[in-house]
């Protein structure tokens, strides 16, 4: 079997959502220490609907194929929505990830949040910090 599947290639290969969005209601910007990719997601929001999504990824191909899944799962969708991603839904929605490159899936849900946080912040929109995790305190880091 394939190491990776044709959705992870697809993606990979012809990432959607690549860019920036330069008036960005939130921007999320997260890395992994031990492999130092970089994933940085911008979110456009009107009232409270993703209207759109870009990404920069300077990492491997898994963490490109899963910021472009993630963002296509979240485009249109509601914040509260895109708090719900899990980087297991990214994973299997790309009919799955090798067991050392999960990793990578984790980047796509902790930038989205990031980003989501970040546009909470600027619009004073209360949310359960709890929900944020400090990042070397998170279970992904562990
Ligand atoms: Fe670092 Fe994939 S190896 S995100």
């Amino acid at each position: 079997m394939a190491l990776y599947s044709e959705k992870v290639m697809d993606h990979f290969t012809h990432p959607r959502n690549v860019g920036v969005i330069e008036d960005a209601s939130g921007v999320g910007e997260v890395g992994n220490a031990k492999c130092g990719d970089i994933m940085k997601i911008y979110l456009k929001i009107e009232n409270d609907i993703i209207e759109d999504v870009k990404f920069e990824t300077f990492g491997c191909g898994s963490a490109i194929a899963s910021s472009s899944m993630a963002t296509e799962m979240i485009k249109g969708k509601s914040v509260y929505d895109a708090m719900a991603l899990t980087n297991k839904a990214v994973a299997e929605a790309l009919d799955g990830l090798p067991a050392h490159k999960m990793h990578c899936s984790v980047l796509a849900e902790e930038a989205i949040h990031n980003a989501l946080k970040d546009y909470f912040d600027r619009n004073n929109i209360p949310y359960d910090k709890s929900q944020f995790p400090d990042c070397e305190h998170c279970e992904h880091c562990e």
